[in-house]
Parts: structure tokens; C-alpha cells; sequence
């Protein structure tokens, strides 16, 4: 008999609080493509098992790729009486082929096909992030091999600490880009199976080769456990988890782009075409963006937290809370990108001002570590015997209203006669980066090596 409702016959459904709570299309029909794709599997298989007719599997797969012509045509009608983007598909499958149309589903509920769809979906969107992230630590690469030896200060509780080189600075964010694409390749590889087979939560009684659908697919292998395949958002929490820490890299990076481009630092200009106005101040020219990288990760923060908190109190199997997995997923996943491409747009397009990096490099009595050790190395002091000498001196210059740069040879020795001979190059910015050569240091020359090492590492398949 041909089905009037979705729910022929059981049920009548028809309050409009259920179309409006309940109904996921207006959102879930991001899937319509994996929603193609995971049925075209299913349809294939069903045929070469001879679950189903050989003639019925092809009109099904036919059918389906005219529905997913008319969605890439933008003239298919998602239909909210109709729930979600599942029903909505296999309902114009029915009007395009007829009753055909009713072998779909067989050996299948929605619950295996809506973790499956998902599944294909968030793999897509870790390999277009991923994708995105190499485009960045290549540019970062790029630029920090260009400024391996122009000199900017380190600064530790954002207080002037030690001179480091501005490629250098570029490279720790390619460090953390670099985890983050590690974290999306181990998020991919633990979702690399197919659910499909488990139908509602128990498995199927029909012949089917879940192997089959897998390959299909391009999945690595099948679900061990039909409860678990079913009930499993882990692999939407990875991908959540590993971007909430991503967004905390570009948050940072964002943070200093904004501190980094005021006048009183200076060490940076945003390109021009990247930057908003003000309505009232003519002169303004806002970081707007790197703002915008810092503040998204917010949102990412909070669909993670969101999603936890949905999972965590459902008993096995599906529960309809699942469902509010994907808001979150494609929230995170449209914001995510966008901001690695804002990064790269900033990383590309601006200038950093070399001459204002080392002039702030040499304020604050930056060389002060480089001095002690200087007294250690040729002296013979104890480390903490020359600190407490250069903490003094630099107090001891304070009050003179001078820093270690501005001290005659003269004042030194005054000061500790231990201090007579010192080369002046000592108290140099660049004497204090290029002596810095402990793996992963900030010497030029090291600087210059660790970016072509992760320009190679970035190529690592
Ligand atoms: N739209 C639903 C979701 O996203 C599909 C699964 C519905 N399954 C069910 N048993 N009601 O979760």
C-alpha cells in the first residue's frame, strides 16, 4: 500500500510544534550530498546481494543521482513536513522511479544512514581544513625563512625578556599548526569506519556485506559494534576538540596581530585591503579581522560544550538529542574555515617593520641574560652569582636613568670591575640572538634551517 504521512497508518503526527522541534532539514540538508552517496552504497549492495532486485538496485541508484542533480541544480524542495534531508530524499526518489523506491531502505534505518552521512561529512570537512592549514605553515615558512634575522623582542608576561628573531616567532605558530593538522589526520583516522549494517541499534537479519558498503565508501573498515555505531558522536567531538584547539592558536595569533599593529608596538602593518574603518574617526584603521580570529573561538568553544553536553547523559542506542550534533558540526566547521583563511590573508598580505622590531628589541634591558652568562662563561661566576651582579647593575643604571645599551665601558667597570674588558658586541641584540643555538633556538641560522625542516614536514603525506 502507498503511504499517505511519513508514519502511514501509526501515527498522525501533524501538531506544528513537532514540525518545528522536531523537523532537521532546514539545517541537516547540508548532507544531502553523503545522504546520495551513503544510499547509493546501500542501494548497490542490496542489488549484489540480491536483497534486492539487480533491475530495482539501478533504477534506485539512477533515481538518486537525478535527485542530486536537481539539488546541484538548486531546484530540489526540502520540505519540512517531511523532518529531515533522509526522508525528504527518499521521498523524491518515490515520486522520481516509484515504489521501487521502498527497497532503499531495506536492512537500514535512519540511524546507520544518519551516522554514516555524518561521518562522510565531517571527513570532507577535515581534509578541506587540513587542506587550508598547509596553505598557512607554508606561508609561515615562507616568511619566517625571508625575516630569520631581523630581531624583535621575546617577551615573557608580555614584559620585554629576550631579543628572538621575527622568523622565529613566525615558526612557533607553525608549530602549533602543525599539531593541529596532526590532531585532524588522528581525528580522520579513527573515523575511518562505515555504520552502515547496524540498521536501528541490533543489526539485520538480511545477507548484507557491510564490507561492501564500506569500500564503497572509502571507508577503512566497519563498525565492530552495532549499539556503538549507532550511538557514537565521538568522531563529531574529535573534530570539534581538535578545532576548539586550533581556534585557540589562531586566537592568539590574532591577539598579537591586534597588539602588533598599534602604534605604540608598530612592528607590523595590516594590509590595507584587510582592515575596517571607523564612522567617526577618519584616521582609523581597524584590525578588524584578527579580532574576528580571536572572538570565533568562542562559538568553536562552545559547540564543543555544547555537543558534550548533549552526549553525555544518553542511554544506548540513538536518542533524538543526537540530532543537535550537527548544528554544532557545521557552525564550527564553516567558522573554522573561515578563520584559517583569514589567517592566511593576514599572513600574507602584512608587512612587518624590521627597523621597529629591533628598536624595541633593544629597550628594556633585554641582554641582561646574555651579560650574566657572558660572566659565567669568562669570569668563572656562578650563574646565580652573576645574576644578582647584572640585577644590580641594572637597578644601579635605573637610577640613572639608562639601560645596559646606553653603559659606558667606563660605568661598567666602575660598577664591578669584573665588568672592564667586556666587548661591547655583548650587549648587542644580534650577538644575543646568534649565540642562541640550542636545538630549536632563535639564531638566524637555526631560524633559517627550521623553516625549510618545516616546509618538509608540512609535505609529510
Ligand atoms: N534527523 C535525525 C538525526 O539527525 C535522523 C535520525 C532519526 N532517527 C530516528 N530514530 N528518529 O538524528
Amino acid at each position: 500500500p502507498q503511504e499517505s504521512g511519513i508514519w502511514d497508518g501509526w501515527l498522525t503526527g501533524g501538531h506544528s510544534l513537532l514540525e518545528e522541534m522536531n523537523a532537521s532539514v532546514r539545517f541537516d540538508r547540508r548532507l544531502a550530498t553523503q545522504d546520495i552517496e551513503g544510499s547509493k552504497a546501500h542501494a548497490a549492495m542490496l542489488g549484489e546481494q540480491s536483497i534486492v532486485s539487480a533491475a530495482d538496485a539501478a533504477s534506485i541508484i539512477s533515481g538518486l543521482e537525478q535527485v542530486q542533480a536537481e539539488i546541484e541544480a538548486g531546484t530540489f524542495v526540502f520540505d519540512p513536513a517531511l523532518e529531515d534531508v533522509h526522508m525528504n530524499i527518499e521521498s523524491r526518489l518515490r515520486e522520481l522511479i516509484g515504489p521501487a523506491a521502498g527497497h532503499l531502505h531495506t536492512g537500514r534505518s535512519r540511524n546507520d544512514q544518519v551516522a554514516v552521512d555524518t561521518r562522510l561529512w565531517v571527513r570532507d570537512a577535515i581534509d578541506r581544513l587540513d587542506a587550508l592549514l598547509a596553505g598557512v605553515i607554508g606561508i609561515l615558512a615562507d616568511r619566517a625563512a625571508a625575516h630569520h634575522a631581523d630581531v624583535m623582542p621575546g617577551f615573557t608576561h608580555l614584559q620585554c625578556a629576550q631579543p628572538v628573531t621575527i622568523g622565529h616567532h613566525l615558526l612557533a605558530y607553525g608549530e602549533m599548526f602543525l599539531r593541529d593538522r596532526d590532531r585532524l589526520r588522528d581525528a580522520r583516522r579513527r573515523l575511518d569506519e562505515s555504520p552502515l549494517g547496524a540498521a536501528a541499534l541490533a543489526g539485520t537479519g538480511y545477507p548484507i556485506d557491510p564490507a561492501g558498503t564500506a569500500r564503497r565508501l572509502g571507508f577503512e573498515r566497519t563498525a565492530r559494534n552495532s549499539l556503538d555505531a549507532v550511538s557514537d558522536r565521538d568522531f563529531v567531538l574529535d573534530y570539534l576538540s581538535a578545532g576548539a584547539t586550533l581556534a585557540v592558536h589562531i586566537s592568539r595569533l590574532g591577539e598579537e596581530l591586534v597588539l602588533w599593529s598599534t602604534p605604540q608596538f608598530g612592528f607590523i602593518k595590516l594590509p590595507e585591503d584587510l582592515c575596517a574603518g571607523s564612522s567617526i574617526m577618519p584616521q582609523k584603521r581597524n584590525p578588524d579581522l584578527p579580532e574576528l580570529m580571536r572572538a570565533k573561538s568562542g562559538r568553536i568553544f562552545g559547540n564543543l560544550m555544547a555537543l558534550l553536553t548533549v552526549m553525555k547523559g544518553l542511554p544506548l542506542a540513538y536518542s533524538r538529542d543526537m540530532q543537535e550534533d550537527k548544528e554544532a558540526l557545521f557552525d564550527s566547521a564553516d567558522h573554522l574555515e573561515l578563520c584559517v583563511r583569514a589567517t592566511a590573508a593576514m599572513l600574507q598580505g602584512l608587512t612587518f617593520v624590521p627597523a621597529k622590531t629591533r628598536h624595541d628589541a633593544e629597550l628594556g634591558n633585554t641582554v641582561a641574560t646574555d651579560l650574566a652568562d657572558w660572566l659565567v662563561t669568562e669570569k668563572g661566576l656562578p650563574f646565580r652569582e652573576s645574576h644578582s651582579v647584572v640585577g644590580g647593575l641594572v637597578a644601579w643604571l635605573q637610577a640613572r636613568d639608562k639601560e645596559l645599551k646606553d653603559a659606558s665601558p667606563q660605568e661598567l667597570g666602575s660598577f664591578d670591575a669584573r665588568l672592564a674588558g667586556l666587548p661591547a658586541e655583548v650587549l648587542t641584540v644580534d650577538h644575543a640572538v646568534d649565540r642562541r643555538r640550542s636545538p630549536g633556538g632563535t639564531a638566524p641560522a637555526l631560524v633559517r634551517e627550521a623553516a625549510a625542516e618545516l616546509r618538509r614536514r608540512n609535505a609529510e603525506p
